[in-house]
Formats: C-alpha cells, sequence, structure tokens
C-alpha cells in the first residue's frame, strides 16, 4: 500500500495544507517542536482513526479551534481509495471512499504501522497496554478478530455485571457463562496462534539487524498456565476446568477471576525477561524488531505491504543501528515516513518542517 497524499485542518499545530509522499523515503526535517510528529499523527489518525499518542481526540485539534479534518489518498494492489476523518466537537466521523462509514468498517483498510518513542510502554507499562497493543495488530492483520474481540468484551460485561450483582446461581448466568467461555477460548487461540507466527519472525528480524547472536521469543502468558499447541476445544476444556476451581470466588468476589482480559504478553530476550533485564538500546531494538514483524505478518495475512512511520529516528539508534535499519528498507517495497532532527544518508522526499509548516 502507498500513501499518495494527505490533506489536513485544524490538525495541532500544522498549517492546514496538503501533501505529495514518495512511494519509498519520505523524511521530515526540523527542529524540535515543529511539528514533525504531528505529520505522522496526522497520517496515522487518517489511516487508523486513532492517534498514536492520546486517547482524548480533543487534544489533537489545533487550539482555539472545535474541529479538524482530514483526508487521504492511498493505493493498495488492487485500486485508489480514500479516507476521511472528522471531529467535531464530540463527535467523529469515518468516511471511505467519500461515503460515510462505521468504524468497522473504516478499520483496516489502510494498514499502517508506527514505531515512536512512547512505544517502550510496551515493554515497561502494564499488561493492558500490551493487550490493547496486541488485540489491534491482530485486528489488523487476520480477518474476524476484531468482530471476536467485540463479542468478547461484550459478554464479559455483562458477565461482571452478574456477578456484581450477586446473581452468579442463576440460569441466566449459566447462558452468559458459556458463551463466555466459549468467547474466550477463541481469543485465547487467535492470541497464541498469532503469537507464535509472530515470534519466529521476531526472533529472525532481530538477529538480522541487530545482533546475530541472539534469540529473541515472544511468549504469551495465559491464566490457564502454559500453552503450547492446543486446539481450540482443548482450550476451551482447560478453561473450564479452570472455572470450575474459581466459581465460587468469583460469586463472593463479584467480578470475573478468569478470561483472557487478565493475560500478558513477555519479550524474552537470551532467555530473561526484557522489563528487567535488557539495556535501553536493547528494549529500543526488541521493539523496532516487533514493529517489523508486523510488517511481515501483514504481508503474509494480507498480501498487502503496511505504511511505515518511524518517529525520531536519531535519538532512537546510534550510527550503527540507523545504517542497518535504512538499508534494510532500501532493499524491500515499503511506504516509510521518518522524522529526524538532522539529514539521513538516504535518497528521500524531504520535507522541511517549520512551525507547523511544510515545505
Ligand atoms: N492541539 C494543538 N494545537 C496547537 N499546537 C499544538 C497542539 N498540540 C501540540 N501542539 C504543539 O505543536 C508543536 C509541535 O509538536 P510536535 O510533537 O509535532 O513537534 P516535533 O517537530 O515532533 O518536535 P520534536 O523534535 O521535539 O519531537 C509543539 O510545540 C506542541 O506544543
Ligand atoms: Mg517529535
Amino acid at each position: 500500500m502507498h500513501i499518495l497524499d494527505i490533506n489536513y485542518l485544524n490538525f495541532r499545530n500544522l498549517k492546514d495544507s496538503k501533501l505529495s509522499f514518495d512511494k519509498k523515503f519520505n523524511l521530515f526535517l526540523g527542529k524540535n517542536g515543529q511539528g514533525k510528529t504531528s505529520i505522522l499523527e496526522a497520517i496515522y489518525f487518517t489511516a487508523t482513526g486513532k492517534s498514536f499518542r492520546t486517547k482524548k481526540q480533543e487534544e489533537v485539534i489545533s487550539h482555539g479551534k472545535s474541529a479538524l479534518g482530514t483526508f487521504l489518498n492511498f493505493e493498495d494492489r488492487i485500486s485508489d481509495k480514500n479516507l476521511s476523518v472528522r471531529v467535531e466537537e464530540k463527535s467523529k466521523s469515518y468516511l471511505y471512499n467519500k461515503k460515510k462509514v462505521r468504524y468497522d468498517e473504516f478499520f483496516g483498510k489502510l494498514n499502517v504501522i508506527s514505531f515512536i518513542p512512547e512505544d517502550i510502554e510496551l515493554i515497561m507499562g502494564a499488561p493492558s497496554i500490551r493487550r490493547s497493543f496486541f488485540d489491534y495488530e491482530i485486528s489488523q492483520a487476520s480477518y474476524g478478530y476484531y468482530e471476536d474481540l467485540k463479542r468478547f468484551s461484550k459478554i464479559l460485561k455483562v458477565r461482571n455485571k452478574c456477578l456484581k450483582e450477586g446473581k452468579g446461581d442463576t440460569p441466566v448466568f449459566e447462558i452468559y457463562n458459556k458463551e463466555f467461555l466459549t468467547s474466550s477460548a477463541k481469543i485465547l487461540y487467535r492470541r497464541l496462534d498469532y503469537v507464535k507466527k509472530l515470534s519466529i519472525l521476531l526472533s529472525l528480524n532481530y538477529r538480522k539487524l541487530f545482533d546475530s547472536e541472539s534469540e529473541l521469543i515472544l511468549k504469551y502468558k495465559s491464566f490457564i498456565g502454559d500453552l503450547r499447541k492446543e486446539s481450540e476445544s482443548e482450550i476451551l476444556a482447560k478453561i473450564e476446568e479452570k472455572y470450575q476451581k474459581v466459581r465460587s470466588r468469583e460469586k463472593r468476589y463479584g467480578y470475573s477471576l478468569i478470561g483472557p482480559q487478565r493475560d500478558d504478553f513477555i519479550f524474552l530476550l537470551r532467555g530473561k525477561d526484557t522489563r528487567s533485564y535488557s539495556s535501553q538500546g536493547e528494549k529500543k531494538s526488541v521493539i523496532f524488531a516487533l514493529k517489523l514483524s508486523e510488517i511481515d505478518m501483514i504481508i503474509r495475512e494480507r498480501r498487502e505491504t503496511p505504511v511505515f512511520l518511524i518517529d525520531d529516528i536519531s535519538s532512537y539508534f546510534d550510527s550503527i543501528r540507523k545504517d542497518s535499519i535504512i538499508k534494510y528498507f532500501e532493499k524491500r517495497e515499503i511506504q516509510v515516513f521518518i522524522t529526524s532532527t538532522s539529514e539521513l544518508s538516504i535518497s528521500s522526499k524531504n520535507f522541511y518542517v517549520d512551525e507547523g509548516e511544510v515545505k
């Protein structure tokens, strides 16, 4: 996939503008605080309907304005398409090929992967950060997971409500519970399947780019213990077994003590948890390798190359790692957007960002 151009109105500190892009490297240069990250954010925002910096959508609207709009043209293997997002006060609308659509229909049309300084939270932050990250990425890569996840969240809410109201013994609860257990097994199975495939790519990418001697593994840590090659029905059997053990406690506590909403993902570098044992540079490299593996997964599952956004490359890596990253992309057919405070030795379309103006 390639983004051909973007149009934005009232986005952060950016002056309203239209930018056309190169199909390979696009480089945004400028001093601190000029709007480089905001441009990547505008691209990400139009592609996914979300910001990579904040959950509060009003933050992305330019100070003093009450609405924003973005519009981009892109092409995939099949044809040219466009996406647009509009935010007004508390309402948000999504447009695909100029028609207003629900978020479900908007999401996943244009695949983007971003690498930003805040991503270090994927290692250092709470398990909920990793869960939402991977849930999102699995949704991008494989069809149907987004719907599975929505169904699961809904039934989890209902189940928790039942338990909270002391209805854990009622026939209604039994019905909800059955659906909850089946839905949990489905989520778990799909996450495991994804992690298994991703972990192989992760190790390859880490070795290729950063350290040929080290093994990097992604492990799924589940509430039902270690899992290897179980089928969905075997997973369901394990979940049911676990449920029998906690059911009386769940009634006492009044909320769900089991389910994939309690699981976690762990990065093991040379067999050790990166969170506690890896250096800063290693952590950044692990996340970078993770993002490259996400790209490979999307190519594999969807037969499309996603667009890649790299924010602030110079503050992340030393010159050796930077060169190896650039070489990696030079050899591949991927559209890349990079921001940097200093020039890079690549042949790219360069944009100079100064006080929100892009030249
Ligand atoms: N909603 C907003 N409206 C107007 N300006 C904003 C808004 N949100 C942030 N800004 C300002 O936009 C400017 C550009 O921010 P941005 O993060 O894009 O800069 P940058 O070029 O990436 O800088 P750095 O090199 O330090 O990362 C900042 O000065 C920030 O305070
Ligand atoms: Mg920045």
